[in-house]
């Protein structure tokens, strides 16, 4: 397995990530606290999928202290959105709902011009543009969402990027993030940026803010990097909680837009969404014969995975699982039930998209 920023390859073990990476398990005891101040305790959290964190309990101390945190997190616009992107956010919407607290929103330009060779400045501010819609369309709370583009806001950034560079070296970048000497000056610096948001709202506010930073686990190593300097320049260290990677619709790997067959897009239309589905790789066996005789491996399947994580209670989700195991419910069926709910959803989704473009002032960063 091997898991970076840019990257995510292998079977992946997540005991083993957070071992390496050096982060702590979401416990019962941690959950039952988060419990106490939430109106419920949300699915992507019970279930695991938000599974690990850095320094979530001392949020919450912080919390009860009457000290309200930050959220941060961002997006690279490299591409359309896809539901692997958007399941993270709307998490992020919950944190935000449930503890009643402002959100930096990062779009990082500067980060996907830089890394893919392939691609130019005009490609990147169009999925910039069109990102920020499917930001917009979560359902962020206006007056509490701020989004930032690196290469718009950089004067606000900067700054605090050149703090943190100073104390940074070449060669902690290059053991953190696999850099050699063959790497853009450009990404050599990118981490501070990353790493400035931060620290933003304690600067906005005035006074020290508690950071939480909701992201998938592969971006650990940037706050890595962040927390061994946040006290040398006078902040609290950033909190985190990390998500597993959400599987694509193929065999293996998570879902990405360089797999567009195995991603359903924000965009797609309705005859795309059934499509990919159809062709979706299932649990099940190859022939009806033996998924009769054998039974599924719904933990195997990503088709039961967006029907648990997006659409389906745990009781609804925990029937499947049983018909699914016991070979009483062939793949075609809950490709149906999860080509309908789809639909439904991203149609939905689509109509909040219009209504962000009129919206995109009130939510960026002046
Ligand atoms: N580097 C991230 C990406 O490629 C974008 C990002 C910036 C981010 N700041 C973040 C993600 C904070 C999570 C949290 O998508």
């Amino acid at each position: 397995m091997r898991v970076t920023p840019w990257s995510v390859e292998g079977e992946i073990d997540y005991n083993k990530l957070v071992r390496e990476f050096g982060t702590m398990m979401i416990n019962d005891e941690l959950l039952a606290r988060i419990k106490k101040h939430a109106r419920y305790l949300h699915p992507l959290l019970r279930t695991g999928y938000f599974f690990s964190h850095r320094d979530l309990d001392w949020i919450i101390d912080k919390y009860e202290e009457g000290e309200r945190f930050y959220l941060y997190t961002g997006r690279g616009p490299s591409g359309n959105i896809h539901l692997g992107h958007i399941l993270p956010w709307i998490f992020t919407k919950y944190l935000q709902d449930t503890f009643n607290v402002n959100l930096l929103f990062q779009v990082t330009d500067d980060e996907k011009f830089l890394y893919n060779d392939d691609k130019d400045m005009d490609e990147i501010s169009k999925y910039t543009y069109e990102n920020i819609l499917d930001i917009i369309a979560i359902g962020f709370r206006k007056e509490k969402t701020k989004i930032i583009v690196d290469t718009k806001h950089i004067d606000r950034l900067y700054p605090i990027a050149i703090e943190i560079a100073k104390r940074i070296t070449f060669s902690t970048i290059k053991a953190t993030f696999g850099f050699n000497n063959a790497t853009n000056i450009g990404m050599i610096l990118f981490p501070a940026i990353q790493a400035a948001p931060c620290f933003l709202p304690s600067k906005f506010e005035g006074r020290l803010v508690p950071c939480l930073i909701p992201a998938a686990i592969d971006q650990d190593p940037y706050w890595r990097i962040t927390r061994d300097i946040a006290t040398k320049l006078g902040y609290y260290k950033p909190a985190q909680i990390h998500s597993r990677f959400v599987p694509g619709l193929g065999m293996h790997g998570k879902m990405s837009s360089s797999i567009p067959e195995t991603a359903i897009f924000t965009t797609d239309e309705e005859d795309k969404i059934k499509d990919k589905i159809s062709n979706s790789f299932t649990g099940g066996q190859a022939t009806m014969k033996l998924q009769k005789m054998l039974g599924g491996n719904p933990e195997n399947c990503p088709v039961f995975w967006y029907l648990k994580y997006m659409f389906e209670d745990e009781k609804s989700s925990d029937d499947r699982y049983i018909k699914c195991r016991s070979g009483s419910l062939p793949c075609y069926e809950c490709k149906h039930a999860l080509i309908d709910k789809t639909i439904i959803f991203i149609k939905d989704f689509k109509r909040r998209r219009e209504e962000a473009k009129n919206l995109i002032d009130e939510y960026m960063l002046e």
